[in-house]
């Protein structure tokens, strides 16, 4: 904080000092933070939390849509589709391939949204199997079916492609539908992380109550 009286607007925008008068009691809430402030990029509800405490309230309320990214070249979309399916609480985001992913864009919000790994397209699809998921392409692909007038299951996996590439063979192999979204300029596609928040979005618009 400046020395000046009032928190400057760039301070207010990035959290809060340390806690004034009496501190809490509740078990929620962390003393490190409490003692020197909190500058985290969380929501104001969870000011102050430790992260456990954060993580456990979202498992109590996490929608029932996954997400997965297949990650065969260190795809920079990755971190903005992690940030995404926190904002959206997707229930877990999977990475397909490679374990490592471009963290940048997530803006630490991985540390409240479960990620899991699969080596393959095979693996994930079993995973989806086992709990019997629907494994949704989103992809521009000849023959898909447009997202936007598509009733999309409570409980799916939506399945995104590369840069470059888009959804590996690998992946139409896995899927039990396609969706495009409809694009009207010029350009062949948008890009992996846009196309994800617009079919997360989807979801939310069909499914969750604000
Ligand atoms: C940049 S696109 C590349 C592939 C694209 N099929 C092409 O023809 O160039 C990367 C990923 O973004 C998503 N994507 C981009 N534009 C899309 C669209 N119009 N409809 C659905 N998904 C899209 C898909 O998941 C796709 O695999």
């Amino acid at each position: 904080m400046s020395v000046q009286e009032e928190p400057t607007r760039d301070e207010l925008a990035t959290g809060v000092g340390p806690w004034e008068g009496p501190w809490p009691e509740d078990p929620r809430y962390d003393p490190e933070l409490l003692a020197h402030g909190d500058r985290r990029n969380v929501v104001d509800r969870y000011r102050y939390w430790s992260r456990e405490a954060i993580v456990e309230d979202l498992d109590r309320r996490r929608h029932s849509f996954h997400i997965a990214i297949e990650n065969w070249q260190h795809d920079f979309n990755i971190g903005s589709v992690v940030r995404t399916a926190n904002a959206f609480l997707a229930a877990e985001v999977h990475i397909v391939g490679r374990r490592r992913w471009n963290r940048r864009g997530a803006m630490v919000t991985d540390r409240y949204q479960h990620v899991r790994h699969h080596v393959d397209l095979a693996a994930m699809a079993e995973w989806a199997r086992q709990r019997e998921l629907p494994v949704i392409g989103v992809d521009n692909l000849p023959g898909a079916v447009p997202l936007e007038t598509f009733d999309l299951p409570r409980a799916c996996v939506l399945l995104f492609g590369q840069e470059g590439p888009g959804l590996s063979d690998a992946a139409r192999e896995h899927v039990d539908v396609c969706l495009s979204i409809a694009q009207f300029g010029s350009t062949r596609s948008i890009n992996a992380g846009a196309a994800a928040a617009i079919a997360m979005h989807a979801w939310i618009r069909q499914h969750a109550t604000p």
